[in-house]
């Protein structure tokens, strides 16, 4: 017997069943570019929060830079870092972008005590979003919990933006007091839109708060929502929103139409540092918009 049977046979590997989808990066939009940007405008929401209204400087960049509900960009603070957050305005406005900012550390930090005017980098969008065009025609529930209310703002905006597109929408956000809510300036103006149903409510009263007190899935067992027809979009931290998609499923909302947005550590947020993967998933890639079935398949998401 010669050695020579023994030789590498390149016929003898496994051929592979499915190609990799290299094309899942190739999707990305605007790869590895940072547009510089600069603070338009500073909105005090509340003691941890504010929202920056940011404009990317060239004009014909900030003409074509388009985002859907649900996507996130990664945003630099010269000096200090870069961080991912969620778009929370609306699609159709193209001249800024808004994002709400909790102060947190590091560079939540320089970004509060920023000035109107100041340089910023952005990259992005990135990430998966919101299936709006799938949720055409049936009613929507939009649940958020605390400073979940800043990635449902986009698709909020979205569904005013079209409004005869969708069924029913309520609206329910909670907060632990009164004084955490955030964008309250906007509440009237939702709640006189067509079959727009906003609730609210607060864990903690304080003595000028007159709505409802208690848990946000309190309010959920006032609707009548038909599972049938019903898309649900749920962001907030995991507690809260593991115990309302839990409840959704029990009156029978399938769990492939409830979305939610999950939050990981991330660095680069287009799949090259692996910060933020659960297992072979990439929450910036893959997400951070799941239906509530791949969450509850993704060992350790919450
Ligand atoms: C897809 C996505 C969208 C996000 N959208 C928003 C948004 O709209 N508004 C907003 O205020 N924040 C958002 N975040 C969280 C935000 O990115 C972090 O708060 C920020 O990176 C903190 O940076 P820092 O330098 O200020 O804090 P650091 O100094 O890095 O850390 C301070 C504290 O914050 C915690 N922390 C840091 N990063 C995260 C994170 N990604 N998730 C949870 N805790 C974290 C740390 O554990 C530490 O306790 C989002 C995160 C992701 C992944
Ligand atoms: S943030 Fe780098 S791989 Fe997802």
């Amino acid at each position: 017997m010669s050695t020579f049977n023994n030789a590498y046979d390149v016929s003898r590997e496994a051929e592979m069943k499915e190609p990799l989808d290299f094309n899942r990066r190739s999707r990305l939009k605007h790869v590895d570019r940072v547009f510089k940007a600069e603070i338009l405008n500073i909105i005090h929401l509340t003691e941890m929060e504010k929202l920056y209204q940011i404009r990317l400087l060239d004009p014909a960049e900030r003409a074509r830079f388009s985002f859907l509900p649900g996507q996130f960009v990664m945003l630099e603070v010269p000096g200090y870092g870069e961080i991912p957050i969620s778009i929370s305005s609306s699609p159709a406005k193209n001249g800024y972008l808004e994002l709400c900012i909790r102060r947190a550390g590091v560079v939540t930090g320089a970004l509060h005590r920023a000035q109107r005017g100041a340089k910023v980098g952005v990259r992005g969008p990135f990430g998966s979003h919101f299936p709006m065009e799938e949720m055409k025609n049936h009613n929507l529930l939009l649940v958020a919990g605390g400073l979940g209310l800043a990635p449902l703002r986009a698709p909020i905006f979205e569904v005013i933006d079209h409004r005869p597109d969708y069924g029913d929408v309520n609206i329910l956000y909670g907060t632990r007091e009164p004084a955490q809510l955030l964008f309250d300036y906007q509440y009237e103006e939702w709640g006189r839109i067509d079959d727009i149903d906003l609730r609210i409510i607060v864990e903690k009263p304080d003595p000028g708060w007159t709505g409802p007190t208690g848990m946000i899935t309190e309010l959920i067992g006032d609707l009548e929502i038909d599972p049938r027809r019903t898309f649900a979009i749920v962001c907030g931290p995991p507690v809260m929103f593991k115990s309302v998609c839990r409840h959704l499923v029990e009156i029978g909302v399938s769990m492939r139409r409830i979305f939610v947005s999950l939050e990981r550590r991330m660095h680069c947020g287009m799949g090259k540092c692996c910060r933020c993967n659960v297992g072979s998933t990439f929450t910036c890639m893959d997400g951070p918009v799941f239906d509530y079935w791949a969450v509850m398949n993704l060992k350790e998401a919450i």
